[in-house]
């Protein structure tokens, strides 16, 4: 089995883990693509033309399954990439915002790129996932994800976007993979609520679909 991962950077390594805990015998191909990050600030030609760049190599290289490590890469060309390569399997990774609306949270706050969170697939996961009291909240992080992938002033950028934010939110979604990385410093700031990411559900996706190939 092939495993074909990729993001624009380091934030896939961490749904990579979570894959490999469950499928610890699989073969990886993981592409960190940091010469093209940020992807949540492309235009989507821009970032659909760099993603199928890179599943046509994983593709060559024989990936069974590939892996939209990404947010924001899911969000914006998943769609597309099954109607353009209708024989590949692919598993996204989405914030996890109906997840985070299953626990009942009644404040939830999504955290992920502009991208990520200017895009129709978010609206429509949030009107899918909002029940009747509940609050669920956006909030763009620009410059989040580059700090992360550079560790370069990720403080700054950090404490930047979230001086003036409200706290009291029980639930706080890192829509992008790269925040999975910064969780303490997030934590930090939002120190009553649960911190939410699709991570698990992807590699428990990723196990079904390896068993049925
Ligand atoms: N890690 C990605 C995500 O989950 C992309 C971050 C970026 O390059 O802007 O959205």
């Amino acid at each position: 089995m092939k495993i074909g991962v990729f993001d624009s950077g380091k934030g896939g390594t961490t749904v990579l883990s979570a894959i490999k805990k469950l499928l610890p015998d699989a073969e990886y191909y993981y592409i960190a693509d940091s010469k093209n990050c940020p992807y949540g600030e492309k235009t989507n030609q821009e970032l659909l033309k760099i993603v199928k760049d890179i599943v046509n190599k994983l593709i060559d290289w024989g990936a069974n399954i590939i892996v939209v490590a990404c947010n924001t890469a899911t969000t914006k060309c998943i769609k597309i990439l099954r109607e353009d390569y209708p024989d590949v399997c692919f598993v996204g990774t989405e914030p996890a915002i109906k997840l985070a609306s299953k626990t009942g949270a009644k404040k939830i706050l999504v955290m992920a790129t502009p991208g990520t969170i200017e895009s129709e697939r978010t609206a429509q996961l949030l009107v899918e996932s909002e029940k009747p009291g509940q609050k669920i909240e956006l909030l763009a992080c620009p410059g989040l994800a580059y700090a992360i992938e550079n560790n370069n002033r990720v403080d700054e950028v950090l404490s930047g976007l979230l001086v003036d934010h409200p706290k009291d939110y029980d639930a706080v979604v890192l829509g992008c993979t790269h925040y999975s990385l910064i969780k303490d410093k997030i934590q930090n700031h939002f120190k009553a609520a649960t911190l939410i990411d699709g991570n698990d559900g992807v590699a428990r996706r990723v196990m079904m679909l390896a068993n049925q190939i």
